[in-house]
């Protein structure tokens, strides 16, 4: 992995935990509207736009629905969602991540995060990493979401790095598939750790295993 001259991480479920605020926020609208929704529903959200996050929810719906009140429903959704962010900390940076930023940083690799999310600013202003990478591109910057190559190949570009020096990290199985679509190595991370398109597979994310990987 020496040729690896930046790091794109993905911040939902990689930098921080917001996952239990974004199926509360979406349980919360799916008992309103008195749509089954399930812990195993919420997986399949992992990586997926807000949009089509609701799409994917509204399978299980006995009606159809405009796109207004679409539209009314994931704002909605978000306002709950924003509210939650404002609990928010330092303390909700994912175990590891510190280290690993810190490593990179010393060693001179470039670091980005490439997420689908509109709320990345904000939450990375809670978490007090604002100014912690070279780069960020989230889904205020893109009109396709994972798993298209999009987010992460303006990542690359905006770190000036060619796909194959950038290493992708991802939970989610549309996030690996959107690295691997832009021709990056990704390492793949809780819930998508056994990913079989992932080139690198991590368990957990530590200092020692990321420093370690870049190492080889
Ligand atoms: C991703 C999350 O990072 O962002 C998804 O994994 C979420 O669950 C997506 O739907 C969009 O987030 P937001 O904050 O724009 O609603
Ligand atoms: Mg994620």
């Amino acid at each position: 992995m020496s040729d690896i001259k930046g790091v794109i991480f993905d911040l939902d479920g990689v930098i921080v935990s917001t996952d239990e605020y974004h199926f509360q926020a979406w349980n919360n609208l799916a008992e309103v509207e008195g749509v089954p929704f399930s812990r195993d529903d919420n997986e399949r959200l992992r990586g997926v736009s807000r949009m089509e996050s609701l799409e994917i929810i509204l399978e299980k719906a006995t009606r159809e629905y405009t796109d207004e009140e679409k539209l009314a429903m994931a704002t909605r959704k978000n306002d709950i969602y924003r509210e939650s962010l404002k609990n928010l900390t330092p303390d909700d940076i994912l175990p590891g991540v510190k280290d690993v930023l810190a490593g990179l940083r010393e060693r001179g690799v470039k670091m980005a995060i490439g997420s689908s999310s509109k709320n990345a600013q904000p939450i990375l202003a809670a978490i007090g990493l604002s100014d912690a990478f070279d780069a960020i591109v989230d889904g205020t910057h893109i009109s396709n979401s994972k798993p298209d190559p999009e987010v992460f190949a303006k990542a690359g570009e905006q770190l000036g790095l060619a796909p194959k020096e950038c290493l992708v990290v991802e939970d989610a199985d549309a996030g690996v598939e959107a690295g691997v679509a832009a021709g990056m190595p990704v390492l793949a991370v809780g819930a998508a750790s056994g990913h079989s398109a992932a080139v690198l597979h991590a368990a957990d994310l530590t200092g020692i295993s990321l420093n370690e990987m870049l190492m080889k």
